[in-house]
């Protein structure tokens, strides 16, 4: 199939690769870039030869976050009547094969929450995590509330959801976030070596210790993933959220007006 903003290819007829290819945009999400992820996802996982399927980015960025260029005029009618990221976003969580992200620069805001989406995270050595949302008068809102403190507790958790900090690959590793850290030129090779790995084991044992591993955090991630996405939803009604994506799209300091 012809993707505009995503590129697929395969490696040994048994992983598929799909790489987010907005690279001026530093591969920000936007609604279209997450149709055709969600249809290269089904695809790679529907073909039988496909054991294991990896997303990755470029060097500068896996991707830096949902496009604030199209959501910056969202009204709250729009991102709550529309269901904004549920039904695209959430495409990857019914994907039974393994999802690995190889992550090389920025992973922010909506691209943190995607990696966090695949089952496991191999970093760069100049891989950057963070949910700077709080800066554009939002929240997290692809499940980031909830999959950042599973993976790295609370305190870290909230000091980067409040703060809007990013961390580096040694952090994020030390706290859990990523399963390791490879040198950026090994990223992918390494990264292919696992997909390869896993792709020869059995493809029942290999779905069933997904299945099992996620079922050790998702009894209430679905109540809390909602909440978070009603709360996500909300703040599209306030004049904060306005400010802070015209802020951003005319590259000037956003001042907030709590309300
Ligand atoms: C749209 C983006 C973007 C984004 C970067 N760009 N991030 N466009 N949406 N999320 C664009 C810039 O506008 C710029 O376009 C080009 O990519 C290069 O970015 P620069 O800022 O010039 O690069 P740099 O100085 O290296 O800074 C990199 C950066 C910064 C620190 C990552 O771009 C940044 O802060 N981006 C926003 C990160 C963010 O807030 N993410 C969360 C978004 S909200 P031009 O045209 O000027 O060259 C979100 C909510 C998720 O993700 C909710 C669930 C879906």
């Amino acid at each position: 199939m012809a993707y505009e903003f995503i590129t697929t290819r395969t490696e040994g007829e048994k992983v598929g690769i799909i790489t987010l290819n907005r690279p001026k945009q530093l591969n920000a999400l936007s609604p279209q870039l997450m149709v055709e992820l969600g249809q290269a996802l089904k695809a790679f996982d529907a073909d039988a030869a496909i054991g294991c399927i990896v997303i990755t980015g470029n060097e500068k960025a896996f991707a830096a976050g949902a496009d604030i260029g199209a959501m910056a005029t969202y009204t709250f009618a729009d991102v709550y009547g529309d269901d904004y990221i549920t039904r695209d976003w959430e495409t990857i969580r019914s994907i039974r094969k393994p999802v690995i992200a190889a992550v090389s620069g920025f992973a922010l805001g909506g691209g943190c929450e995607l990696a966090m989406m695949c089952d496991f995270i191999i970093a760069a050595d100049n891989a950057k995590f963070g949910q700077p949302e709080i800066k554009l008068g939002i929240i997290p809102g692809a499940g980031g509330t909830q999959r950042l403190p599973r993976a790295v507790g609370k305190a870290k958790a909230m000091d980067l959801a409040l703060t809007g900090r990013m961390m580096d690959a040694t952090e994020a590793e030390r706290a859990g976030l990523v399963s390791r850290i490879v040198p950026l030129d090994k990223l992918m090779e390494e990264t292919l070596a696992a997909a390869l790995m896993i792709s020869g084991y059995g493809r029942m044992a290999v779905m069933a210790a997904k299945e099992s591993v996620n079922k050790a955090f998702e009894g209430t991630l679905a109540d809390g993933v909602m909440f978070e996405r009603r709360l996500f939803h909300a703040l599209f009604a306030t004049a904060d959220q306005k400010e802070g994506m015209d802020a951003f799209v005319n590259k000037r300091a956003a001042v907030f007006k709590n309300q």
